[in-house]
């Protein structure tokens, strides 16, 4: 592999006839064959562990990255070894030969032929795979959570500091064009929001029954256990397990939680959290609500609210940032929150600092016009309402979600260089620590109370 940044300006300007839209995987994959299998010096060469559902995601958004290139395919379940063989039609390497069941195998017989792996297995494994990995000399992308246990996720700080090897952790919105404005931009260098004392997020689902597939499907019960899996029930349903997974407060609340840590750029002193397991009887929580403090280098208390709910979408999923000034709805699907609303109060800022901020390329100015011709009452409704309407985001994310955070680790590798990365494993940890100490605080029924020292390894 040649070190020599690519041009993603180029890509972009390749892939405009499609940006605008997201189609379907064999859509996108036909139309980004011929660009994306670039010259020889900007190739990397990728394996991959775990070609579940989000493992096909990746992959699908990796192979739209110039020069990226998938080599092999490692996973136990056969069904989903046999789809990654697909890939092999649309230019990658990926064939019979080069599809495995065991990891290490992978890694041994494509040494060579691999730079980089993107790990998308359950939880559980992340920590196996990642450090296994780092320790063969690869460069790694592991999704998010980056464990369901705090010493395995240390484990992957740790090996990632003794190989010195890129790592990213997949809490994409950290590489989202919107979200970086928004909270790069408009919170924390415009001060536009105020001091923000309050945030707020949610991921609200429907009743869902457990994923059963055709029996044809299954996995051998030897095999599945060799591998550390119970039966097929565990072994698809793993999210609701606590030997491989977290619950939904781990596995939703981790990309959210987050976001608290980015904006305040601080952790928390504690959290408080109620939930259980009321509706399915299942191993995990169903539902959590869980309260943070967190205190800020100036020394001041914010608090944010975190909901899970499996058994309502009342709401979906976004986030909220509440400041004196004004405050933010955001949500990874720009159409559930995309906007900026002002404060509107007495000493609060005026629309004219808006328009300013609107000027500057902030926020955009909302079209739509406060009526005079109504009575005072009905007025104050009306501009309560258009400033609650708010004043839209003006950066779009015209590519797949998880496409920019994958190209931020393909110019870390590129270059060599950790520092280029926007979710490094340290930082992924700080939210880890929050994240899984809200399950604790669920089942002990008390407040966690952090000491600053528990964030870092
Ligand atoms: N960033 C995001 O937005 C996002 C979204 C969904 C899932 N995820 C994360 O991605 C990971 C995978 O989730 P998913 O929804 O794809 O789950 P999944 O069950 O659909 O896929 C997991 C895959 O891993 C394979 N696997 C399991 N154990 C393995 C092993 N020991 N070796 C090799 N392969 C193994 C399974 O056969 C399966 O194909 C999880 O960590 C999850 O939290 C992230």
């Amino acid at each position: 592999m040649n070190t020599t940044t690519f041009n993603r300006r180029d890509f972009i300007k390749a892939a405009g006839a499609t940006a605008a839209f997201l189609p379907t995987f064999s859509v996108l994959s036909q139309e980004y064959k011929a660009e994306t299998i670039g010259p020889a010096q900007d190739q990397v060469n990728v394996g991959v562990i775990g070609y579940g559902a989000e493992g096909q995601i990746l992959v699908d958004a990796a192979i739209k990255i110039p020069g990226v290139r998938i080599k092999a395919v490692c996973d136990i379940w056969p069904y989903h070894r046999q789809k990654a063989r697909g890939l092999g039609r649309l230019g990658h390497d990926v064939t019979s030969k080069t599809v495995y069941e065991d990891y290490r195998e992978m890694l041994e017989k494509e040494d060579k032929n691999i730079d980089a792996v993107i790990i998308a297995t359950p939880d559980w494994m992340h920590a196996e795979h990642t450090n296994y990995c780092l320790k063969a000399g690869k460069h790694v992308y592991c999704e998010k959570e980056m464990s369901n246990s705090l010493e395995k996720a240390a484990s992957m700080v740790k090996a990632q500091r003794e190989t010195g090897k890129i790592l990213q952790i997949g809490h994409q919105r950290r590489s989202n064009p919107r979200y970086m404005h928004a909270i790069n931009r408009v919170i924390r260098e415009s001060n536009m929001l105020g001091r923000v004392t309050h945030a707020y997020g949610q991921w609200n689902r429907s009743v869902a029954p457990f994923i059963k597939d055709h029996p044809r499907l299954d996995i051998p019960i030897e095999t599945l256990q060799k591998y550390g899996y119970e039966n097929m029930e565990q072994f698809r349903n793993w999210r609701w397990f606590a030997k491989y997974g977290g619950g939904p407060m781990v596995d939703l609340g981790s990309h959210q939680i987050d976001l608290f840590f980015w904006v305040w750029d601080c952790v928390p002193i504690s959290v408080t959290a109620i939930g259980g397991n009321d509706y399915y009887n299942r191993q995990m929580n169903d539902n959590v609500m869980a309260m943070y403090e967190f205190k800020t280098k100036e020394g001041k208390i914010n608090r944010a609210y975190y909901q899970v709910l499996t058994t309502s979408s009342r709401g979906g999923f976004y986030e909220q940032f509440m400041g004196e000034d004004g405050s933010l709805t955001i949500a990874e699907i720009a159409a559930r929150g995309n906007t900026v609303q002002r404060e509107v109060r007495a000493g609060g800022p005026e629309e004219s600092q808006w328009v300013e901020f609107a000027k500057q390329g902030l926020v955009v100015q909302p079209k739509k016009a406060v009526s005079r011709e109504v009575t005072s009452n009905v007025a104050v409704d009306a501009r309560v309402t258009a400033a609650a309407d708010g004043w839209p985001l003006p950066v779009d994310l015209l590519k797949p979600a998880h496409m920019p955070h994958l190209e931020n680790f393909f110019d870390a590798v590129r270059s060599n260089n950790p520092k280029l990365l926007n979710c490094p494993a340290d930082l992924a940890y700080e939210s880890a620590v929050a994240v899984l100490a809200a399950n604790t605080s669920v089942a002990e029924r008390k407040t966690i109370y952090f000491k600053p020292e528990e964030f870092h390894v």
